[in-house]
């Protein structure tokens, strides 16, 4: 006890006494192409919002806090926190406030300009380019996105004292820049041919709005008209309905409404009401027309209807007719997040169901996130939802970065999050990307371990894994088809997306391999290691492969603008398996049992629950990618789910 008051007291003599001796803490390792510095002189007294995220307490016992509520061996499975508990485990320690406040003091930058936020995770103060120069021992420069032309504020390293370096995790605004992100499909008419998408008009389209509507360019100009097709599990090859998942899955029809699920979308994405109500009359007719999803509006979201087209209605119209006829009569919850000016991220989402991530006075990244009240012309002048909605036992989300979008220590950051929401009981499913080996929009990385998130066309360069997909606390989903002339039922193996899309896999360069999973991916190094080297992608087998599993994401028959279409994408593999998570919930609820919350260490103890995807593989980067092979693969994971036996596997769990 004396010893540790003793050494408190030495390091705060250390602060004092050398106050000028700083050390880098973040440094931009390449430059990026897709920025510009320019030439111009910034004015020093111009004001910029500055946060400091502190260093938590115990976020390296995370994982084993994790573990024993969710490994199927642990005496205290599910067993999930409160979240007083989560916050009080993880808050900063009043050592770390307390230095860092002493050293924005001593710098000059007066107390009462310091606010902390709630969780006491975020030091946020105003502060001027020239204070930010001295206090980071930095410059500041202006940056132009060469896509876009947007301006932005950055620096390529910043250093802080050695004895403040322990208490920080980053500082913003410095090194990070925008990233745009993708959502995960692609679609085709009902003749399979490809469908060109309109440019979007009247629709913000700035990329920090993770909405944002991507490009899709494809050879045929129209949509054509609706065939006279029918479906059934006869034609499942070509339609895929929520029949065919159920016959494919062996889901059953859903009867009870006891848990809750949630799909997020991103403004100005947005679901049609009358879009819903054709699929329900062409492929779900027992869902009375009408049937609606519950909607959470976050930080002045907007489920938008001034601008229609596949662009903005194809993502949430996927995602909301799939979940909605796959647990129907359960309620889906739809949390729509951002403003239509400014947009939002997947921070600002964490902000409205997990206090503990989220400031009503800062927290953000300026940089990466929506930042509330918005000043924009025609933005959310609110506050930002601050833990303010519950979290659903089930979240999906198929939007998705590149890793190397963002830093390490951003991911890092956001990923905990995700492991404390699992403490609390939640189910991460995010799609695993639609480009194989490669990134967004099918781009590779120019530099080893993606460093810098500098990309080409995709011909050729290191492979460029997703975020979230890599983050250990999240179940990431790939994509499989059907195979031509095989029997839809639910032993009979699909093979690797490879119609229109690649199912996103491999290995990433941020996290390391989750125990939960090292066996599983120890075997694959083994019996199937791939020639591809260490300049490729980490080849060490000691960093975390995704995803974990998959689900069927060809041919998707959707409803759009009214229009029966078919979508290609990981997009479809995560709402459907979410779907399944849901189920299972309500079974262990009917049982008097808790939620499942966070699934992965269940599904690689129970790999007999899937059936194994051997065949097909995950092309990008001038390579074929990786391919699927016995046990799991970083293509499609441990397989597809076999709802009677994962049911039965998480039955057995207390
Ligand atoms: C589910 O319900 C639909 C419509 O009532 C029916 O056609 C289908 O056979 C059912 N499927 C299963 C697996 O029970
Ligand atoms: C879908 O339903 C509409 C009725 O609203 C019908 O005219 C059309 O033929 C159906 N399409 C298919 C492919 O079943
Ligand atoms: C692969 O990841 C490990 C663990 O993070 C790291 O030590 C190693 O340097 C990485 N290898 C390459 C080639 O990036």
């Amino acid at each position: 006890m004396k010893f540790s008051i003793l050494a408190t007291l030495g390091s705060l003599a250390l602060i004092s006494a050398a106050p000028t001796v700083h050390s880098v803490h973040e440094k931009r390792e390449v430059n990026t192409e897709k920025w510009t510095k320019r030439d111009v002189k910034l004015t020093r007294s111009a004001t910029m919002p500055m946060s400091i995220g502190l260093t938590q307490r115990n976020l390296d016992n995370g994982y084993e806090y994790l573990m024993d509520v969710s490994h199927p061996e642990s005496a205290n499975y599910g067993q999930h926190w409160s979240k007083e508990k989560i916050a009080e485990t993880f808050a900063p320690s009043t050592e770390t406030v307390d230095a860092v406040k002493a050293w924005l003091t001593e710098s000059g930058i007066d107390s009462k300009r310091l606010s902390l936020s709630k969780g006491k995770n975020w030091i946020k103060f105003d502060i001027t380019v020239e204070e930010a120069e001295n206090l980071l021992k930095t410059e500041y420069s202006v940056y132009t996105n060469t896509e876009t032309g947007k301006d932005h504020l950055a620096c390529d390293e910043y250093s802080v004292p050695p004895s403040i370096k322990q208490h920080i995790d980053f500082i913003t605004p410095t090194l990070h820049f925008d990233a745009i992100v993708k959502t995960n499909k692609k679609r085709r008419d009902l003749q399979g041919r490809a469908i060109k998408t309109k440019p979007v008009s009247g629709a913000h389209q700035g990329d920090t709005i993770v909405g944002a509507p991507s490009t899709i360019v494809g050879p045929s100009t129209e949509v054509v008209p609706q065939p006279a097709v029918t479906f059934s599990l006869a034609n499942c090859y070509t339609y895929v309905t929520p029949d065919c998942l159920r016959a494919l899955y062996g889901i059953p029809n859903g009867t009870l409404s006891s848990s809750s699920y949630g799909i997020v979308e991103y403004t100005p994405q947005a679901y049609r009401q009358a879009d819903l109500n054709q699929f329900y009359i062409n492929l779900s007719r027992q869902i009375p027309s009408g049937t609606a999803p519950t909607v959470d509006l976050i930080d002045g979201a907007v489920v938008q209807t001034t601008t229609e087209s596949f662009a903005l209605n194809g993502e949430s119209d996927l995602d909301l007719e799939y979940a909605i006829a796959l647990v129907y009569p359960q309620e889906v919850t739809l949390y729509q997040v951002g403003d239509i000016v400014e947009g939002a991220s997947f921070n600002n989402f964490l902000d409205a169901i997990d206090a503990s991530y989220c400031t009503s006075d800062g927290g953000d990244d300026a940089t990466e996130d929506g930042i509330y009240p918005d000043t924009a012309s025609g933005g959310y002048k609110g506050a930002a939802n601050c833990g303010t909605l519950a979290a659903a036992s089930v979240i999906s989300t198929s939007y998705g970065y590149n890793e190397a979008d963002l830093t390490a220590a951003y991911e890092t950051r956001q990923c905990n999050e995700y492991m404390k929401l699992g403490l609390a009981g939640t189910t991460f499913v995010y799609s695993s990307g639609d480009y194989g080996v490669a990134g967004n929009g099918g781009q590779c990385c120019t530099k080893a371990k993606c460093a810098g998130g500098t990309y080409n066309s995709g011909s050729t360069g290191t492979f460029n894994p997703a975020f979230p997909a890599t983050c250990p606390y999240i179940t990431s989903v790939g994509a499989t088809q059907i195979k031509p002339s095989t029997a839809v039922t639910a032993t009979n193996p699909e093979e690797a997306c490879e119609t229109v899309i690649y199912s996103g896999g491999g290995f990433s360069n941020v996290f390391s391999i989750p125990s939960y999973q090292a066996s599983a991916v120890a075997t694959y190094f083994s019996d199937y290691k791939p020639s591809y080297t260490a300049t490729q992608y980490n080849n060490s087998g000691t960093t975390r492969g995704f995803p974990d599993v998959s689900a069927n994401g060809a041919n998707y028959v959707v409803a759009v603008d009214e229009t029966l279409q078919l979508i290609y994408g990981t997009s479809a593999s995560a709402p459907t398996f979410g779907s399944i998570i849901t189920l299972i919930n309500q079974q262990r609820i009917a049982a008097g049992k808790g939620v499942v919350g966070f699934i992965n260490p269940t599904l690689y103890a129970n790999t007999a629950a899937f059936t194994d995807i051997i065949s097909g593989g995950n092309q990008g980067c001038g390579t074929a990618g990786f391919t699927a092979v016995a046990g799991w693969d970083p293509v499609t994971g441990l397989g597809t789910p076999n709802y009677a036996a994962l049911l039965a596997a998480f039955m057995a769990l207390p």
